[in-house]
């Protein structure tokens, strides 16, 4: 099959498609025909390794010390054919259109086939695109993970959200699940974005290069800082802190591991809580964001698609910060109408 695989830490460049055996399933697995897949911001992470220790260490334990292992290949996310089982599989048959997470990080969607162990795929709604679904999983079930950490819930409380980083792949999908869940939502991103997070549905938007959300005198029941790293500078995590009424809630999504830390300190010292969220990718999870793309609630965001063959050119585009929203991979002709980027 045709992969894109990631031989080594470092620039887009490093991404090279070539052809490899196509995986067999076992006795409770799915292949999945990939039609898409998404260039998510954390490929791009992974591929250049220029994270925080011991967050690069991590990585390097799971993905490769040195270099990344032998044939392996980026991509959280797919949407695509159920093409075999495994002769336990009872959930999936053959010509099923799913949607669903990767498994392992070396083990991605960048590729014409995926082996599921079933865990993180559910079946595709009928008036969803494969476009829309594989760009919405890790995005969406971030999101709705957040949230959950935060106590924003359908049907509960309205409650005074700040989406810190709300354009990219979590936020704009972060956006219009606390939408649906009744939330009043301020977002703040760079100038370009703010137009269309306001579409999606947020109240408010704070342009972060003009304007400081700690400093305006705003205060909110909960803050999901996306951005994480000096997000407003030195001592950022105490700073975005200011904007957490007392008793509210600040979720670290994506935090430098000094945060980590000081926020087992920070809490108790401000009288707010202060939580960090690591991905966990559960089936319950993706059956609620399935329902929420079904009725329409969620509509995830597309910038541009580019194929396969230009996986490097994408790479480039999703680090040059221009984006809003998700750059689509089309691996395989199926449900997608174009090739190059477009
Ligand atoms: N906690 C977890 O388990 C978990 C799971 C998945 C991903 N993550 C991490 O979460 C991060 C965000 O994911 P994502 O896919 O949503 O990223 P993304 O698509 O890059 O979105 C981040 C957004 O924040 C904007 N931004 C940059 N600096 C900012 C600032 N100072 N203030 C406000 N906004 C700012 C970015 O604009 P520009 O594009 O212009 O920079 C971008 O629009 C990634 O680093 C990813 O690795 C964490």
């Amino acid at each position: 099959m045709k992969a894109v695989i990631w031989t080594s830490y470092g620039p887009p460049e490093v991404l090279k498609v070539r052809d490899i055996a196509r995986p067999e399933p076992k006795e409770h697995d799915v292949v999945v025909k990939v039609a898409v897949s998404n260039v998510f911001p954390g490929d791009c992470e992974l591929r250049r390794l220029d994270m925080d220790f011991p967050w690069s260490l991590l990585v390097r334990t799971f993905c490769g010390l040195r270099a990344p292992k032998p044939d392996a290949i980026l991509g959280q996310e797919y949407a695509g054919e159920v093409v075999a089982v495994g002769s336990a599989v009872k959930r999936f048959k053959i010509g099923d259109r799913v949607f669903g997470a990767t498994e392992r990080l070396t083990r991605g969607s960048y590729a014409e086939y995926v082996v599921t162990s079933g865990k993180t795929v559910v079946t595709l709604p009928e008036n969803v695109s494969f476009d829309e679904a594989a760009v919405a999983t890790v995005g969406g079930l971030n999101a709705l993970d957040f949230l959950a950490i935060a106590g924003i819930a359908e049907g509960g409380p309205v409650k005074r959200l700040l989406i810190v980083g709300a354009g990219g792949s979590i936020g704009t999908m972060a956006v219009q699940i606390a939408k649906a869940f009744g939330a009043h939502v301020t977002v703040v991103d760079t100038t370009h974005k703010l137009k269309r997070l306001l579409d999606l549905g947020a109240d408010r938007a704070v342009d972060f290069t003009a304007e400081d959300f700690t400093r305006d005198g705003e205060l909110y029941d909960v803050v999901i800082d996306i951005v994480g790293r000096n997000v407003t500078g030195r001592n950022s995590l105490l700073r975005t802190l200011k904007a957490v009424k007392r008793g509210g809630t600040l979720v670290l999504g994506n935090p430098p591991f000094s945060h980590v830390l000081l926020r087992l300190v920070a809490g108790p010292f401000t009288g707010k809580k202060v939580r960090f969220a690591l991905a966990r990718y559960r089936i319950g999870e993706l059956r609620r964001l399935k329902g929420l793309l079904r009725s329409g609630q969620v509509r995830p965001v597309i910038d541009r698609r580019f194929a396969l063959d230009d996986v490097v050119a994408a790479h480039r585009y999703v680090e040059t910060g221009q984006r809003v929203g998700n750059v689509v991979l089309v691996i395989s002709g199926s449900g997608a109408h174009a090739a190059s980027a477009v």
